[in-house]
Formats: structure tokens, C-alpha cells, sequence
């Protein structure tokens, strides 16, 4: 039994101009300790998915569908038994952690109620544990610093403390979405190497919701591709990259800049993301997809199972697809 299990996953948003469809019959399982990203571009739906399975979405969104979190189904349980996994089992982290952090409170304030609040630890017990993890996730004289307010810290740092924060009730699994988009190249890195290091010594699996390729590669296990809220591929990282077979994750890799290639302009896949309020009737990505034909117009392409690891949804025969 997998520890988190999606099945047929579709979110829909209620708005003025019509039914927004962002996450259609999306599925993926997530084992102890494993590593999955989510990839694609802006809008393919990869935040709505994560926000669905731990109910987040916004007021206006509603999902269908199956999660099972350690076998017990939890999509659309009341917002109390959400509260009690998410605070204990199931730590977010967001792109940007002031949105997380209170200006107002010292850093050791909203650390150390996570463990009073749901751990039932003492003042003094909290304090040390919260140091610890400041250390843990190295951020220099911990002991000393965590008196201080989040604006004191720099973006990295301030993305270190969100980080200790959601281990301080040592979830098994961390839901990261951008979690380096707001930083610089460098700290991106360390942030990476991080949330690396800390998956190995508290064996927590993570997903990574990212639109950026470049930083899946050395971080995450599996990888899933999405697209106009689907599943276009799935598979190990290694074979993505090695041998994409869906024409959109071929588009997503000939635009992560590669340091073999000298360009001024990076390759960017034509066309615009599909509007989500229209009903497809086919492959979303037919209408900017150099290798559509006729059937991919008028039928969605089903999942397809292509070897042990790999999944995709495409009508052309895996060995069409090439650059
Ligand atoms: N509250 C909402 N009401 C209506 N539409 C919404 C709402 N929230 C999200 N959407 C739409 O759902 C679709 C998927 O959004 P989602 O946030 O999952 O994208 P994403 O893949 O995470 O993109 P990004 O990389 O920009 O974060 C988008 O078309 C978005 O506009
Ligand atoms: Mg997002």
C-alpha cells in the first residue's frame, strides 16, 4: 500500500465567466521516503493537484476523486481531521515564506507554539528542539537568532526557517511548491541540497511542484510531466530526461538552458497554454504540438502504461517521438 494515493483527481472553480476544469483524472501514488516532481508549465495545474489532495483549495474549488492517505481516504474530510494531518503528517512549503511567516512574531514565537500547540511540549522544550532544528537546517547561531523577527533574516534564510518549521512535527511527507522560485541561482542550490540532505536523515518523501527542469534532475526520484491539467508523462527522472516520449516534455527539456548551448534567446514552446474555461475534446497540447494529426483533435489520448516505470498520453508511437 502506497503511504499517499491519488486516483482520478479533478479540481473545478466556480467563476463568473464559467467552470474553470484545472486538474482533469490526474493519478500517482507516493511510497515512503520517494521523491516525485511535478513539472510544466505556469497554469498546467500542478499547485491546484498538491492543494486538492490536502484541502487548500480555494473557496470557489471543488474536487472529485479518490486520495488515500496512509490507506484512509481524506479528499474532502471536514476541515478539523484535515487540520490534525496537515499540522502532523503533511507539511507545505510555499514559494514565498513571508506569506507564511507572521512579521509581527519573533521567528522563536511561531516555532515553538507548532510544538506546545500539537506536540504538548513545554516553553523550554520547544525552545530547544526548535534550535536544533534551525541547526539542522543550518542556520548560523540558531540559539541566538530565533529571538529574532522574519524580516531580520535574508529570502534564503527566511526559506531555511519554513523549512524547520515543517519538521518540527516531523511529517512524512513535504509538499514543496516553488520552493526556490523566489531566491537566487546560488541559494536555489543550497535550498536544494537542503531539502535533500533532510530527506535522507528523516526519511521524508517530498513532492516537488516546480516549473523548472533544472532542478529536478538532482533532486527527485520520479518525475510527472502536467499539461492542461493531465498527466502527459510520468517515469523515473533518469528516463525523462534521457528519452522523453511525449512532444511536450520534449518541448519542456529544449527549454531548460544547457550550458553545451550558446544562445542569447532560450527555446520556448510556441503557442499559449490552453484557455481552462473551453471543454478540450482532444490532447490539450494538440493545438501547439509539432507532431499532432487528426485523431488528436477529437480524442483524448488515454494514460498509457509504456514499460514498468513509465506512463504517458499520446497518440503518436513512442518512436515518432524525437527531436
Ligand atoms: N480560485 C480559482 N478560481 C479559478 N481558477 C483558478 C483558481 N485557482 C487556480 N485556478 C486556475 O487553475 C489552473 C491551474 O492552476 P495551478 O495553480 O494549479 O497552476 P500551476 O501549474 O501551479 O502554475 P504556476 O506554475 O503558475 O504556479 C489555472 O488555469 C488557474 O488560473
Ligand atoms: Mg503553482
Amino acid at each position: 500500500m502506497a503511504l499517499f494515493e491519488i486516483n482520478d483527481l479533478s479540481v473545478q472553480f466556480d467563476t463568473n465567466d464559467g467552470t474553470v476544469s484545472a486538474v482533469n483524472g490526474v493519478s500517482f501514488d507516493v511510497n515512503e521516503g520517494d521523491t516525485l516532481a511535478i513539472v510544466g508549465e505556469s497554469g498546467s495545474g500542478k499547485s491546484q493537484t498538491a492543494f486538492a489532495t490536502i484541502g487548500l483549495l480555494a473557496r470557489n474549488g471543488h474536487s472529485t476523486g479518490s486520495v488515500k492517505w496512509d490507506g484512509k481516504e481524506i479528499l474532502n474530510l471536514p476541515e478539523g481531521q484535515l487540520n490534525k494531518i496537515r499540522s502532523s503528517e503533511i507539511a507545505m512549503i510555499f514559494q514565498d515564506p513571508m506569506t507564511s511567516l507572521n512579521p509581527y512574531l519573533k521567528v522563536s514565537a511561531q516555532m515553538e507554539e507548532v510544538l506546545t500547540l500539537h506536540r504538548g511540549m513545554s516553553r523550554r522544550e520547544a525552545r530547544a528542539e526548535c534550535v536544533r532544528m534551525l541547526d539542522a537546517v543550518r542556520i548560523p547561531d540558531a540559539a541566538a537568532r530565533i529571538t529574532m523577527y522574519p524580516h531580520e533574516f535574508s529570502g534564503g534564510m527566511r526559506q531555511r526557517i519554513m523549512i524547520a518549521m515543517s519538521l518540527l512535527c516531523r511529517p512524512r511527507l513535504i509538499i514543496a511548491d516553488e520552493p526556490t522560485t523566489a531566491l537566487d541561482v546560488t541559494v536555489q542550490a543550497q535550498i536544494m541540497d537542503l531539502l535533500r540532505d533532510i530527506r535522507y536523515e528523516f526519511n521524508t518523501a517530498m513532492i516537488l511542484i516546480t516549473h523548472d527542469l533544472g532542478i529536478v534532475a538532482g533532486s527527485c526520484e520520479r518525475t510527472m510531466v502536467m499539461y492542461g491539467g493531465r498527466i502527459m508523462e510520468r517515469g523515473t527522472t533518469a528516463e525523462i530526461f534521457a528519452a522523453p516520449t511525449h512532444p511536450y516534455t520534449l518541448g519542456l527539456l529544449d527549454a531548460v538552458p544547457r550550458l553545451d548551448r550558446r544562445e542569447d534567446v532560450l527555446p520556448t514552446i510556441p503557442g499559449e497554454p490552453p484557455d481552462m474555461l473551453r471543454a478540450v475534446t482532444g490532447c490539450p497540447f494538440e493545438p501547439r504540438c509539432p507532431l499532432a494529426f487528426e485523431r488528436c483533435i477529437s480524442v483524448v489520448p488515454p494514460l498509457e502504461r509504456l514499460g514498468e516505470t513509465r506512463v504517458r498520453a499520446c497518440h503518436r508511437n513512442p518512436e515518432e517521438v524525437v527531436r
